[in-house]
């Protein structure tokens, strides 16, 4: 097969069939297609999109590129994923509240995307943690404590490895395709029965609008349920940061206060219902009851408990668990404040994830090594009422020549005006 025709069609909006989506699916796996010849087709796949055939060859192709998990265990494993977004930091508090509903979890998480930032690095601030599990070790925790935190096994969905990082490098991550082969893949090598995905849609997700995410949730439901699996989709908003902390271990430590039971109520109430979705398809328990128990689990503080327990099976050092005020501080920090009065109306969510990189929380190059305690936080956010010259954010970096540039792009993100903006519920839909 003649690898240039396979771009050419592509660049032509022709449908490529299955033979030619497992020739590029294996060659580029295996290094005879090189780097700049698949960005080629990934940016005509960005660009003329692939039919709901293609995008499900192109999933089973990545799937089968890398091993296929298979627990085994008596209950059934429940993995939630989310689209990426800004200040996303809902696995730290589901993963641990569904495992305290009784249920168990493997959830695997990738490093940084674009401008969103990776769970798995944000899961590596916790000092000492051990990320990468062998299947032995992964049984063996989640029989103990009902659930993990890991990063994506090298073994899995090996293609997509490689087409992450070089869509990453490429400006090819927006696309259906590209995203719900990317996901699907991954989600069915896990070994779950049960996956709820978060769907994001807004400035800082990688769907903009509420129709190209509901296109996207479609299309990922109907791959799972191709495989078999139960699949839940929570349509969830991104055109606000997601609570107030952006990056690494500023995050772990919002996650954490969500956990101790106070914290942004949109971060309680989506990690609420996404480990409730879980519960229920895991449990084939009605969606109201399965909420009533989240809610109490996360209120009574067992789900804190059971991240102090994930943690210490991984080897974390929990006191910083216990007290979050251990965790390394940036070298320098920055205050900015607010330039005129009146409600914040909009906030450029995806600059503020560029911000975020800006500052060292997220690669801009595959080789960048991340500043773990870099970021952002937030003092007021989307329709809250500002005071010219009030504090608006403060931004943290262990580079200090970063800060300029940091602070101009965040000024750009943040509109403020004399009107009250309308804001949208955290949850837009729930698609079975
Ligand atoms: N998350 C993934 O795992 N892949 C994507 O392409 C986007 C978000």
């Amino acid at each position: 097969m003649n690898f240039n025709e396979i771009i050419r069609k592509k660049r032509f909006s022709e449908k490529l069939n299955k033979d030619e989506i497992d020739f590029f699916v294996k060659h580029f796996t295996d290094g005879t297609i090189p780097d700049y010849q698949a960005s080629a087709l990934l940016m005509a796949i960005c660009i003329n999109g692939m039919d709901e055939e293609e995008t499900y060859n192109l999933t089973f192709a990545m799937l089968k590129s890398g091993e296929i998990l298979n627990f085994n265990t008596e209950k059934l494993i429940a993995d939630k994923h989310s689209t990426g977004g800004v200040g996303d930091k809902t696995t730290f508090i589901v993963t641990p509240l569904f495992a305290a509903m009784g249920g168990k979890s493997v959830k695997m998480s990738g490093r940084g995307l674009g401008h969103t930032g990776g769970t798995a690095d944000k899961i590596e601030s916790i000092p000492n943690i051990k990320i990468n599990l062998t299947k032995s070790e992964i049984l063996n925790q989640i029989n103990k404590v009902g659930a993990c935190m890991i990063t994506q096994s090298e073994n899995i969905a090996v293609a997509d490895k490689k087409i992450y990082a070089l869509r990453n490098a490429t400006e090819t991550v927006e696309s259906n395709a590209l995203i719900a082969s990317s996901i699907m893949s991954k989600k069915l090598g896990c070994g779950a029965d049960v996956i709820v995905l978060d769907v994001k849609f807004g400035s800082g997700a990688f769907m903009k609008t509420k129709e190209q995410a509901e296109k996207l949730a479609k299309i990922m439901i109907n791959i799972g349920k191709e495989a078999d699996k139960k699949v839940s989709v929570i349509l969830s908003d991104m055109n606000i940061p997601l609570g107030y902390n952006i990056g690494n271990s500023l995050e772990i430590i919002e996650a954490i206060e969500v956990l101790k039971n106070n914290g942004d109520k949109r971060l309680r109430e989506l990690s609420i219902n996404l480990a409730a979705k879980m519960y229920s398809l895991a449990f084939s328990e009605k969606f109201e009851t399965s909420l009533e128990l989240a809610n109490s689990k996360l209120s009574d503080l067992s789900a804190f408990n059971k991240f102090s327990e994930i943690i210490k099976a991984q080897g974390g050092d929990i006191t910083y668990i216990e007290d979050t005020n251990k965790f390394k501080k940036a070298k320098h920090k920055k205050e900015i404040f607010a330039l005129s009065s009146g409600y914040i109306s909009k906030i450029d969510t995806q600059n503020i994830g560029k911000v975020s990189l800006i500052l060292g929380a997220g690669r801009l190059q595959k080789t960048d090594v991340l500043d773990l305690s870099a970021g952002i936080i937030l003092n007021k956010t989307l329709g809250d009422k500002i005071q010219k010259g009030e504090l608006l954010a403060t931004l943290h970096t262990d580079n200090s020549e970063k800060i300029e540039k940091a602070k101009n792009e965040f000024l750009k993100s943040i509109h403020i005006s004399k009107n009250k903006p309308h804001i949208e519920p955290v949850i837009y839909k729930i698609l079975d």
